[in-house]
């Protein structure tokens, strides 16, 4: 991935980082194996997928019958996934949204609300934080919010532009907040899964999960 430069916006920078991926390989990125292991089981509803990147998780989604709100900064990876989510034939069962999260909100409240890897080099200290609390109101009574992240970067890519803090699945509760009243935990852990960096060299992901479902309204 490339460093930010000075002038970088997040708009500019992730812009700038998927026009640069190969064209070449024009094939969607297939889903998320936490995203898929923790929604498979559940009834297809609304869902909202923060941080959506090139589409792969909200075209899975609507393949399996969930109606997708699906968020990214990034106009240019939304372009191309709108293009898989046509040849998916899913398209109109996708609504693709550009905002920068720090900034703006999709209106409207959701069976599922989701964030995979929604990490940026851009991101200053505590406003991932504050888009997952948003993201919390977005719930509807019944729904869950599902958080996947990174808790480490791989001793093979430390030459990335990542600097910023990783939580835990425990620091993004203690960040989270929940209402007990409100919110039960029904996921939480860590998970590894081992990966081929570019240079061929294997490597180990260690990821979390996280999944909070809204028991009751607010009042
Ligand atoms: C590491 S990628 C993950 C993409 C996808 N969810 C996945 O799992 O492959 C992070 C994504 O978040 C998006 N993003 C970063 N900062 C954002 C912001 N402030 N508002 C909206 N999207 C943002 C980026 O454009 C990028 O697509």
């Amino acid at each position: 991935m490339p460093f930010p430069t000075p002038d970088d916006t997040a708009e500019t920078y992730w812009n700038g980082f998927y026009r640069s991926l190969d064209r070449s390989v024009d094939s969607p990125p297939g889903p998320n194996a936490l995203l898929v292991e923790e929604v498979g089981p559940l009834s297809p509803g609304t869902a909202l997928d923060l941080g959506c990147g090139f589409g792969g998780d909200a075209i899975w989604l609507a393949t399996q019958g969930w109606r997708v709100t699906a968020v990214d900064v990034s106009g240019a990876a939304l372009e191309r996934a709108g293009e898989y989510a046509a040849r998916a034939d899913v398209a109109e069962r996708i609504d693709w949204q550009r905002h920068d999260l720090t900034a703006t909100f999709p209106a409207g409240t959701h069976d599922l609300v989701c964030a995979q890897f929604l990490h940026s080099p851009m991101e200053r200290p505590g406003q991932r934080d504050a888009i997952l609390r948003r993201a919390l109101d977005a719930v509807a009574p019944g729904g869950s919010l599902l958080v996947t992240g990174h808790t480490g970067i791989p001793d093979s890519m430390k030459d990335t532009p990542f600097d910023v803090h990783l939580p835990t699945t425990t620091e993004l509760r203690a960040a989270l907040r929940p209402d007990p009243a409100v919110w039960s935990t029904v996921t939480e852990r860590a998970a590894t899964r081992e990966a081929t960096g570019p240079d061929g060299r294997s490597f180990t992901h260690r990821d979390m999960m996280l999944r909070l479902v809204r028991t009751q309204a607010y009042a």
